[in-house]
């Protein structure tokens, strides 16, 4: 056995690569170790979506290369960053000798075992490569990721994705159904589908929404989630079966990007504030007790103020529940990334404070709402920071902790008692 170190960095699809890549290399002879110290492969799985996940992995990179003093150790880039910045790693990460691509961890034994090898095959775009028959190592915990398209053909001018992930393409329904299966057999009791657009999953006759119902049907499958929706590609089949299948968590992460028509035309995001907003109607007239989040980008090339201001409004009457605000970080490659940048770093660094404030207030105000109901909780396991605390989450993905003692996987029913802007404090009304 050959001990396999991963360091993971970025999305959940970056988390369930991993899974891919450790099952993978698990069937040649690799077992996964939590320490550098003694591993004889060493991998970070990484991100590129903004600069400071690359600063970041340069960095860690420089402090893991005194490994590479022990004879034969592998240390490898894969994902996201070794696609899109395989000449700066090799130039100010020399020791690297492995770098595979989204497309390339079918390769990564054969990397691994062998420095012989074509340097470039990991780094091969393959828009067919779906590794529907690749083992996965899932967590074994709670929670299910499970891939069901990979890469991304909208182009959001934005977004480095498209370019190092490839071509959109879906893995067949009854391969997923049969991975959920399984993963229900092992234990898991909520399932997250995968997608950078997820859906925009589409394989033979199969549709989104055929699959939900599919999946949803599993035996053992207490909740049923999936991320990240586009706002284009969503359909009223979707939003049906999300009405009507119970086990279809009331949970939505639906990236608006900004508040500005003119911002959206120019990000090329394919939809106005006006369609966003009739969707989010359309969703919560049914879907009752949705929890809605999102992604905001400040800064972006060509937004004045008066676009920041309009995405303060939307933001301001859309009520979400929590949001992953960005600063606009320039990408290479992407076609925004060849425009002059016109925000100065002060001006984003204000807009995103703005926002972040107005978003903390707003998500303490929901939760302070619901002291006094009672909430059904999946949980986890044991709370970060309180000794014999358990934390799970709500159907609407929102965090709770409260005294034990549960068992993870158990539903239980929680009294909420106090609240954050992030966070849920109860205690256990009845077991489920
Ligand atoms: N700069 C800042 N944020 C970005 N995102 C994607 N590309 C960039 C970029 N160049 C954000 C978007 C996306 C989320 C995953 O990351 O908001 O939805
Ligand atoms: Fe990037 Fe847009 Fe594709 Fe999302 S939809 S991965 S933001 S290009």
């Amino acid at each position: 056995m050959r001990k396999l170190y991963v360091e993971t960095y970025g999305c959940q699809m970056n988390v369930a690569d991993t899974e891919l890549i450790v099952g993978t290399l698990g069937t040649h002879g690799w077992v996964r170790v939590d320490t550098p110290d003694d591993a004889d492969a060493i991998l970070l799985n990484t991100c590129a979506i903004r600069e400071h996940a690359e600063e970041r992995v340069l960095g860690r990179l420089g402090a893991l290369a005194r490994h590479k003093r022990r004879p034969g150790v592998r240390l490898g880039v894969t994902g996201c960053m070794a696609q899109h910045l395989r000449d700066t790693i090799r130039a100010k990460a020399p020791l690297v000798d492995v770098l595979v691509g989204p497309d390339g961890y079918r390769h990564l034994p054969g990397l691994l075992a062998d420095d012989e090898t074509d340097p470039h095959v990991g780094l091969r775009l393959d828009g067919a490569e779906t590794y529907a028959d690749l083992p996965v190592a899932r967590g074994g915990g709670v929670r299910a990721w499970v891939t069901i398209m990979r890469g991304c053909d909208r182009f959001c001018t934005f977004c480095i994705v498209p370019f190092v992930r490839g071509r959109e393409r879906s893995l067949p329904g009854p391969v997923l159904v049969e991975q959920v299966r399984a993963a229900a057999g092992a234990g898991a009791r909520e399932v997250v589908l995968l997608g950078q657009t997820v859906n925009a999953y589409r394989h033979d006759d199969w549709d989104f929404a055929r699959l939900l119902r599919e999946v949803a049907a599993v035996p053992g499958v207490a909740r049923l989630r999936f991320t990240s929706p586009h706002p284009a590609e969503t359909t009223n089949g979707m939003i049906e079966a999300m009405a009507e299948c119970a086990t279809i968590a009331p949970q939505l992460h639906l990236p608006v990007q900004s508040g500005s028509d003119r911002v959206l035309a120019r990000m090329a995001r394919d939809y106005t504030v006006a369609a966003y907003e009739d969707l989010v109607a359309r969703l919560r007239a049914h879907v009752p007790g949705l929890a809605l989040s999102t992604d905001v980008i400040v800064g972006f090339p060509g937004e004045e103020p008066d676009d920041f201001a309009a995405t303060h409004a939307l933001v301001e009457r859309i009520r979400y529940d929590s949001a992953f605000l960005f600063k606009y970080s320039r990408r290479d490659g992407t076609r925004a990334g060849k425009w002059p940048e016109s925000v100065s770093e002060d001006d984003k660094a204000r807009r995103l404070t703005a926002l972040i404030a107005l978003q903390e207030s707003i998500a303490a105000d929901i939760n302070r709402g619901l002291v006094g109901a009672t909430v059904e909780v999946l949980v986890e396991g044991p709370a970060r920071r309180q000794d014999g605390w358990m934390m799970g989450k709500t159907p609407q993905m929102k965090t709770v902790v409260f005294p034990g003692p549960a068992r993870p996987g158990a539903l239980v029913t929680v009294r909420i008692d106090a609240t954050t802007a992030h966070s849920l404090r109860g205690a256990l009304a009845t077991a489920a």
